[in-house]
């Protein structure tokens, strides 16, 4: 599969929450979200055109040559004036796009952000069941941080979180 990363635009909103809404509906709710449920696609278009005008924050999407979009992946520093040289990232693939080097491919360009945008660590949250993206992070050079117990609603629950970072050179 050949694929091309690049910034997200509003007229991506509608594709981004089809393939959000599909990652969201797998049985093992990878996504770290409220009610298993993503943003409307017109929340998606109006997010999207703030990122574009907001420097601390990107949306980065993988895009096949048929101009399907495959990945998502979103980076924004933290608002915190101690910590704002951290930024969080979050990150979907499509089901049927994994494995091919989509994921890497949008971490790196969040990297490349990072380092134009004076940012000094990327930091996510995982949880511990999701050992596809454990191995994804740490193959990229994240490092387990912290163990955060109940730290997520998720239906009724409270579910544990594993706290990853990646420090850029
Ligand atoms: C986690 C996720 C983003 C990985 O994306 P991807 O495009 O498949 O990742 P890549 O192809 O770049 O994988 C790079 C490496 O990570 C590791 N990896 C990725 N998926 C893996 C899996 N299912 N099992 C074991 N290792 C895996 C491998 O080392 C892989 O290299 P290889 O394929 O050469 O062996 C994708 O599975 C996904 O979107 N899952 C659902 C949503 C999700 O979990 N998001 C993250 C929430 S924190």
């Amino acid at each position: 599969m050949s694929f091309r990363i690049r910034n997200a635009d509003p007229s991506d909103a509608q594709q981004l929450t089809r393939l959000a809404d599909a990652v969201s509906a797998e049985p093992e709710a990878w996504l770290i979200s409220v009610a298993g449920e993503w943003r409307s696609a017109g929340d998606e278009r109006r997010f999207l055109k703030a990122v574009r005008r907001y420097p601390h924050a990107s949306v980065l999407v993988a895009e096949r040559d048929d101009g399907t979009l495959v990945g998502r992946l979103s980076v924004g520093r933290d608002p915190h004036p101690a910590s704002t040289h951290v930024a969080d990232v979050g990150l979907m693939v499509a089901l049927d796009a994994r494995r091919q080097g989509v994921g890497t491919a949008l971490l790196e360009a969040a990297v490349a952000w990072a380092r134009e945008a004076g940012v000094r660590k990327l930091e996510l949250h995982v949880f511990p069941w999701n050992e596809a993206a454990i191995a994804l992070y740490e193959t990229f050079g994240f490092e387990r941080e912290g163990y955060r117990k109940r730290h997520y609603r998720r239906g009724g629950e409270f579910v544990d979180a594993i706290l990853m970072a990646y420090e850029i050179e």
